[in-house]
């Protein structure tokens, strides 16, 4: 099934200079960038795309890191997109994480750990309608 997802290049990938080289990673396996932006995250957008984590040990740090510099956002869409993504990406936390994979190659740690992909259907759609809301108004 053709999906679509969302993406983003964390600070600690655009600060490293990474941006480039994580958008070839996704464009290599034919998946198609719909749309990208870049910005620096609100406390506010950070805190309800990170919602989930909410109440955990290291959610206020996980807002001060997102919201720490620029980042890029993206929706790629392809085949299988969600999944995809998450397995280019590679395991949270980068120790784990396999070579060949974006986070296996560049990061070190968890909190760091370069890139956002949606890990379901049901959260790209919630955080595509929070990053790019322009792609869901209403045609008349
Ligand atoms: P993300 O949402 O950023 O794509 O990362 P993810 O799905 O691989 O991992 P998730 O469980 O959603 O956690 C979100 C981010 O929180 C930080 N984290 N720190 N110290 C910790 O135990 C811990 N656990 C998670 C990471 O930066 C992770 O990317
Ligand atoms: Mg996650």
């Amino acid at each position: 099934m053709v999906e679509r997802t969302l993406v983003l290049v964390k600070p600690d990938g655009v600060r490293r200079g990474l941006v480039g080289e994580i958008i070839s990673r996704f464009e290599r396996l034919g998946m198609k960038i719909v749309s990208m932006k870049s910005m620096v995250m609100s406390r506010e957008l950070a805190e309800e795309h990170y919602i989930e984590h909410k109440g955990k040990p290291f959610y206020a740090e996980l807002v001060d890191f997102i919201t720490s510099g620029m980042i890029v956002a993206m929706v790629l869409e392809g085949e299988s997109a969600v999944e995809i993504v998450r397995k280019v990406m590679g395991a949270t936390d980068s120790r784990l994480a396999e070579p060949g994979t974006i986070r296996g190659d560049y990061a070190v740690g968890i909190s760091q750990n370069l890139v956002h992909g949606s890990d379901s259907l049901e959260s790209a759609d919630r955080e595509l309608r929070l990053f790019f809301p322009e792609l869901y108004e209403e045609k008349r």
